[in-house]
């Protein structure tokens, strides 16, 4: 597994296009996102917040309530609905990428960047997001290892991939503006 910077194919005009932030849970996709909104002076959106306002519930008591896939079906919508044709950043949830509607719509109408970390970093972020993480919750690291696995290589079908692991949020996000430039 590779986890570091590789451009594998940008789509015209990958700039003008909504910049998709995809990666495992924990990795810094949100933080990224708000300093590629601050540098490029464009409006960011979280998934995830747009869920919890949309259906006026947590993540957590989503999943808990009403059950995973009732969640993934909010979050296709959601994605959907997004304005796809104006520049804005969008932090999606570790999960949303997953989806193969979504995967399609995503890179087609977007520039989509895999924020990448070796399984070694996500595994020194477990403690810090596991209690807010339904999916995390209960599980084993061997067996969360196991998603990140299954996960990577889907991941992987993004025009971009940066690596996190021993860099700062400014400084992926000055990354990813430098391999996007034209
Ligand atoms: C999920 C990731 C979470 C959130 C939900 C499911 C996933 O978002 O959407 O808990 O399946 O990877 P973050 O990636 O922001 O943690």
């Amino acid at each position: 597994m590779a986890f570091d910077d590789r451009v594998r194919e940008l789509p015209a005009g990958a700039l003008e296009r909504p910049l998709a932030l995809i990666g495992f849970m924990g990795v810094g996709k949100t933080t990224v996102a708000s300093e590629l909104a601050r540098r490029l002076v464009c409006p960011m959106v979280d998934t995830d917040g747009l869920i919890e306002s949309r259906a006026g519930r947590t993540i957590r008591e989503l999943f808990d309530w009403f059950g995973e896939a009732h969640f993934r079906e909010l979050e296709r919508t959601i994605i959907a609905e997004l304005d796809h044709a104006s520049r804005q950043i969008v932090s999606l949830g570790g999960g949303a990428f997953m989806d193969a509607t979504t995967r399609a719509l995503l890179l087609d109408r977007c520039t989509v960047v895999y924020l990448a970390a070796p399984w070694e970093y996500v595994r020194g972020t477990l403690r810090r997001i596991q209690h807010s993480r339904p999916l995390l919750r209960g599980r084993s690291p061997s067996e969360i290892e196991g998603l990140f696995e299954s996960r990577h290589p889907i991941y992987d079908q993004a025009h971009l991939r940066v690596l996190m692991a021993g860099r700062k949020p400014a400084q992926v996000a000055e990354r990813i503006l430098q391999l996007l430039q034209p």
